[in-house]
């Protein structure tokens, strides 16, 4: 199963940083889509909210890695990651065009994804 590690940290799901959104329903939908995993802040503030898409076993065999979005502030955001999760996910599947604007490298420090 393809995971998703919400940020949460000192930035990502603060209406200080971000307060357009509300996120606490960015992670009830997301929850509704795969498991998600809430993890501290990922060093990458300036791109709150950070959401990183891992591979399921599948898509990881296939050559997947996580996947680094950031800025993900738009409600719509996670339609689009929605429908790349529900098509294979990373390995698997492409991500729609539309998530090009999100995706990010991770820092240097933290270049695999929290477990
Ligand atoms: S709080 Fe999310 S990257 Fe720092």
């Amino acid at each position: 199963m393809t995971r998703i590690i919400v940020c949460r940290g000192c930035c990502c799901g603060t209406s200080r940083k971000v307060p357009t959104l509300d996120h606490d329903e960015q992670v009830r939908r997301l929850a509704r889509i795969t498991e998600v995993r809430i993890t501290d802040c990922l060093d990458v503030c300036e791109q709150a909210n950070v959401i990183v898409v891992q591979p399921s076993p599948a898509g990881r065999a296939a050559g997947g890695r996580p996947v680094w979005l950031g800025l993900v502030n738009q409600p719509e955001a996670i339609d689009d990651i929605a429908t790349w999760i529900r098509a294979g996910g990373p390995g698997l599947a492409e991500p729609p065009d539309i998530l090009a604007l999100y995706i990010s490298t991770p820092p240097r420090r933290t270049r695999k994804a929290p477990a």
